[in-house]
């Protein structure tokens, strides 16, 4: 009698376990590897049992300068060819520069089938900060960056893709390839896909802080920037919301938008950081 009882409820609770929490794929930042999503990767398998977690080594060390869109298309394949595999669809994280290449693939994927989308402290508005780059460009001033990024050879590397310098913006819609067209400040033949890959998610959460130290100015983490004076606007009063350019405005208007922004907390430890991970990470994770 008790073990007839016993198995049907045993199945229920271990399909359960395996079947409640969709699959989530990571993307590592600028000059790392998987190695360095390993803590997020771990505490995800802890609280959520049963979840796959797909950790890519791709694009790691240095070929993470590689161009943003050859990142993106062959990071894109990869991404597709996971979701074949989980028709009920995926959860997405990139941390850093991972977090633009992911955004990136769910616009120029736009038939991806990811659920919820998480950025962890992403340049997604671009980049105006040269000191994290000392490691790779030893002379490289912030005023006269611009003079490498927006080149033919400076727009072979991915940061020179999202280099946004707020007093030579001629030159960055003259010479980037990637960031004007992949915020829609730019029309082209694929604006309209652009944005439909981003309006099919569950839910966009933006994670950043004003402590990051990296990511400059740290509201770009949330599709904020500077205006040509070095104030720093918001997402709500820029163009790419108030023009809906990339769909920012319709997933807010959906409560679909969630900006998450958290004091003390440097660019090197996003992703370090298990309270991070609890409290704004595994949420989303359903
Ligand atoms: C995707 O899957 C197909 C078929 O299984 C395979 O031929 C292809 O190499 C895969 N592509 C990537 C980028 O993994
Ligand atoms: C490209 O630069 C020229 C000046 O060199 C400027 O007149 C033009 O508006 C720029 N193009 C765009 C799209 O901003
Ligand atoms: C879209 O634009 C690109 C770049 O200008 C061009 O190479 C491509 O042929 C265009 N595609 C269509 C379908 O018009
Ligand atoms: C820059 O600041 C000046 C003076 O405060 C102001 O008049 C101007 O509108 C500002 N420009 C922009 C682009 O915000
Ligand atoms: C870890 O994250 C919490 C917020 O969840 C923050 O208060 C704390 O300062 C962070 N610790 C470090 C070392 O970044």
């Amino acid at each position: 009698m008790i073990n007839m009882m016993l198995v049907p409820l045993f199945i229920i609770i271990s399909s359960s376990l395996v079947y409640s929490y969709r699959p989530v794929v990571l993307l590592h930042g600028i000059m790392t590897g998987s190695d360095s999503m390993e803590l997020i990767k771990d505490r995800i398998e802890e609280m959520h049992p049963g979840t796959i977690v797909y950790n890519t080594n791709r694009f790691s060390g240095w070929s993470s300068l590689e161009s943003m869109w050859y990142q993106v298309q062959q990071l894109g394949n990869d991404l597709i060819n996971i979701t074949e595999k989980h028709p009920e669809g995926i959860n997405l994280l990139g941390y850093s520069q991972g977090g633009l290449v992911a955004r990136a693939i769910l616009q120029a994927f736009p038939n991806h089938n990811v659920h919820n989308f998480i950025s962890l402290s992403s340049p997604q508005a671009g980049q105006y900060g040269t000191d994290f780059l000392h490691i790779i460009f030893p002379n490289l001033a912030l005023k006269t960056a611009y003079e490498l990024f927006y080149s033919r050879v400076g727009q072979h590397t991915s940061v020179g893709n999202y280099w946004n310098d707020p007093h030579h913006q001629y030159l960055y819609y003259n010479y980037s390839e990637f960031l004007p067209f992949i915020n829609n400040e730019i029309a082209s033949n694929k604006s309209e896909e652009f944005k439909v890959g981003l309006m099919k998610l569950n839910k966009m959460i933006l994670i950043g802080g004003p402590d990051d130290n990296v990511i400059t100015p740290w509201q770009s983490s949330q599709f904020g920037y500077y205006n040509r004076n070095e104030s720093v606007i918001n997402v709500m009063h820029r163009d790419i919301y108030v023009e809906d350019k990339i769909g920012l405005k319709t997933l807010d208007k959906q409560h679909k938008l969630i900006l998450i922004t958290v004091p003390g907390v440097d660019h090197f430890m996003w992703h370090m950081n298990v309270s991070i991970v609890d409290k704004f990470v595994l949420p989303y994770l359903d």
